[in-house]
């Protein structure tokens, strides 16, 4: 890695978002604690730092204080909001607590051109939260940007190359953000854009035997996500023969995604390959099991009851992969962060047994979720793939309301492929971030020729979202709809009626179980 702009994290919602934005623009850089030490800082060979936004208020007892090596350090600096406002206060300004918080758009004016500003046009729009503001710069600095709420909205000392914005440029209501955070990056740090998908997978690689060594072995899980296949790509590319993949057929998948699951690993990559047909067990598992919640405890557990007798057999390997994502890993190292509540308990195929004496590799650990379908592709993953949308650990069990069965799941498949086709077709599949059809235990009443039916509901549904955590339903074309609901009920028996669900999320979920 050559070098890096890492970000403070002083709680901020969007404190993620802003390593997000500064990767994008080809820098490399991590969520770092905002106490963190000196020597972690240098070994990312930082270029600059960002102090992320925050909820505290500088004065308060307790409030996150900027790391003491910070001022003697040389290295530039831009804080943002909370950021912004810690530097003046370290530094002999006046921060204010005014009654009211300012939140959304505002406009803001330049004081005149400033690198830090350059290609962005004097009267801008940005994005403010934020309850305490500035009162007085410190010795050194000069505004840079100001509104009548907001006189000192930014602020610059070109001597130390220090700079605060009390706007959030890491949104993207913030219109000229990316262009403000690229030149902090570029031109006041001197970063240039190598961080690109290429040198993430050299480095994802890297590590990966670093943690191996010259003779471990390594079992990863396939669950036929995109996040599992790229980390067995890396960990391959890494350690050749030494890794074996375990797939475990559940029978509750989509239709031929086992066979291509299969054909993919073992003989396009070549990769060793224990595929498992579980079809039966897990079907056996579930009969009569109408509780969604109890269906998921079955599959999570069948699955690591299956998953450890293959391991067993592959008794030298000291090493299980685990696709553990950046996000996973800054809100489990951040406990002061607020959890949400469990609405619904998910069991990935990353939620291994946790008393298997194995020690765990994370490929994925550094990067978003972007940034592995990028990997994907470097790494030649077939694209359909990369593309993939996500799809639940326990699968079409909980898209068939009530008892599973293989009719009812074989009807359910023959749906989805139907509806994910003519999605395809149309152009919709990546304008949409998950699609897919749900039986319902409902029957009705139909006519088909000459005769009466009473017949099954297939229910379709398709989200437009940025996170899972809200979504909107995707206003799907009619023809397109129209030409779903009628390949369904022409191709599949048993079927006489589909519905297209128009629930948001909240109050509904995506799934309907
Ligand atoms: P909900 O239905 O809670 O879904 O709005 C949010 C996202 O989570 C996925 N999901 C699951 N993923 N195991 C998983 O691995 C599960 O049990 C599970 N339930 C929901 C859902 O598909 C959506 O992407």
């Amino acid at each position: 890695m050559s070098h890096a702009i890492p970000v403070l994290d002083f709680g901020s919602q969007t404190a993620q978002l802003i390593v997000r934005r500064v990767r994008e623009l080809g820098v490399y850089s991590e969520l770092l604690p905002h106490d963190v030490s000196e020597e972690q800082v240098r070994a990312l060979n930082p270029l600059g730092v960002i102090l992320s936004g925050g909820p505290a208020s500088v004065y308060e007892p307790g409030a996150p204080q900027m790391p003491a090596w910070l001022p003697t350090s040389g290295l530039p600096v831009l804080g943002i909001c909370y950021g912004m406002q810690l530097i003046s206060y370290a530094l002999g300004g006046v921060v204010l607590s005014p009654e009211d918080r300012e939140f959304g758009p505002a406009d803001v004016a330049l004081t005149g051109e400033h690198p830090l500003f350059a290609n962005t046009p004097l009267n801008q729009m940005v994005w403010m939260s934020h309850g305490d503001r500035i009162d007085a710069l410190p010795p050194g600095f000069r505004t840079l940007a100001s509104n009548p709420s907001t006189p000192f909205a930014a602020m610059g000392d070109d001597e130390r190359h220090w700079y605060g914005v009390q706007f959030h440029p890491e949104v993207v209501h913030t219109v000229h953000g990316k262009h403000i955070l690229a030149n902090f990056l570029h031109t006041i740090c001197g970063a240039d854009s190598s961080w690109q998908p290429a040198n993430f997978v050299a480095d994802a690689v890297e590590r990966v035997r670093e943690k191996v060594g010259a003779e471990g072995r390594v079992i990863c899980a396939l669950s036929g996500g995109v996040d599992s296949a790229v980390a067995a790509l890396i960990i391959h590319r890494a350690i050749g023969e030494r890794l074996t993949c375990v797939f475990v057929d559940n029978g509750l998948l989509r239709l031929a995604e086992a066979e291509q699951v299969i054909a993919t690993f073992r003989e396009h990559f070549h990769i060793p390959l224990i595929a498992v047909d579980a079809r039966e067990e897990f079907l056996s598992a579930l009969e009569n099991v109408a509780d969604p919640e109890q269906k998921r405890k079955i599959i999570g557990e069948k699955f690591i009851r299956i998953f450890e007798r293959e391991a067993r057999a592959l008794d030298d390997a000291q090493f299980l992969a685990q696709g553990t994502l950046y996000p996973d890993v800054i809100e489990s190292s951040a406990p002061d962060r607020k959890k949400g509540v469990t609405i619904k308990t998910h069991h990935n195929v990353g939620g291994l047994p946790a008393d298997m004496q194995m020690q765990l590799v994370e490929p994925l650990r550094y990067m978003f979720k972007d940034e592995v379908r990028a990997a994907g592709l470097e790494l030649g993953l077939p694209e359909e793939w990369v593309w993939r949308h996500p799809f639940p650990g326990p699968g079409l069990a909980v898209r068939i309301i009530g008892p599973v069965s293989w009719p009812r799941l074989e009807t359910l498949r023959r749906a989805d492929a139907i509806f994910l086709e003519e999605l395809r077709t149309a152009g919709f599949y990546r304008a949409t971030q998950q699609a897919f059809a749900v039986l319902l235990p409902v029957q009705s009443v139909g006519v088909m020729g000459d005769g009466r039916t009473y017949a099954d509901t297939i229910a379709i549904r398709a989200i437009t979202t940025e996170d899972y955590m809200t979504a909107d339903w995707a206003r799907l074309p009619y023809d397109l709809l129209a030409r779903v609901s009628s390949r369904i009920v022409n191709e599949i028996s048993g079927v006489n009626r589909v519905v297209y669900d128009i629930s948001s999320k909240p109050p509904a979920t995506i799934e309907w179980e």
